[in-house]
């Protein structure tokens, strides 16, 4: 699949199979995460996966999320950044706010890799912004200091969405 494609025909599923993901795609997905660049090559994502029932019950029981969707995904891949890892190349302008954004935008970048590797592979994802994010670090031994900005969630997917709507190019590559 060209690149062109799996940008196209990427959709979030909310629907999936009861089919597990095997170890051999995990590790493909991470692989492309990996390879993401990432500002002065810091590399601050970290990607917890989680495919393990009892785990998958415990979040569910501590309701950590408010789609009950996430729990039909084969796997919830916690993605969160270390904002220490980030270069700081200058004392003077950059904050502990800047910092977290530039952890946090790496993390997309790699995160988005991620995402279009699975859509390659024939996996649904989907992101999920509305986690309770003191839950789930809590739950999965995360340090508070990392950012855990959302989720992705992955699996064979059990519905084809039709694509959602996009701004034109032209109201894109102007500001009025
Ligand atoms: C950072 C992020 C967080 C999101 N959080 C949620 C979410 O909590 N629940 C949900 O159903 N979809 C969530 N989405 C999916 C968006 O709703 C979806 O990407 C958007 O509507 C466009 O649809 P498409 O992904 O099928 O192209 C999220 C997407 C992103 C990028």
């Amino acid at each position: 699949m060209e690149v062109k494609e799996a940008i196209k025909n990427r959709r979030s599923i909310r629907k999936y199979q009861d089919k597990d993901i095997s170890d051999d795609l995990i590790n493909e997905l991470l692989e492309a995460a990996r390879l993401a660049p990432s500002s002065h090559n810091a590399q601050p994502w970290k990607f917890i996966v989680v495919k393990d029932k009892e785990m998958k019950e415990k979040l569910k029981e501590n309701n950590v999320f408010k789609h009950q969707f996430v729990f039909e995904a084969s796997m919830i891949i916690a993605c969160c950044a270390d904002p220490d890892l980030s270069v700081k190349p200058s004392e003077l302008i950059f904050s502990d706010a800047d910092m977290q954004g530039k952890a946090g935008r790496d993390l997309a970048f790699a995160s988005q890799n991620l995402v279009l590797r699975a859509t390659e592979l024939g996996l649904g994802t989907c992101y999920i912004g509305i986690v309770d994010r003191k839950k789930i670090k809590e739950i999965l031994n995360i340090p508070e200091k990392y950012l855990l900005p959302y989720v992705i969630i992955a699996g064979y997917p059990a519905e084809e969405p039709r694509p959602t709507p996009r701004r034109g190019i032209d109201e894109i590559s102007k500001i009025d």
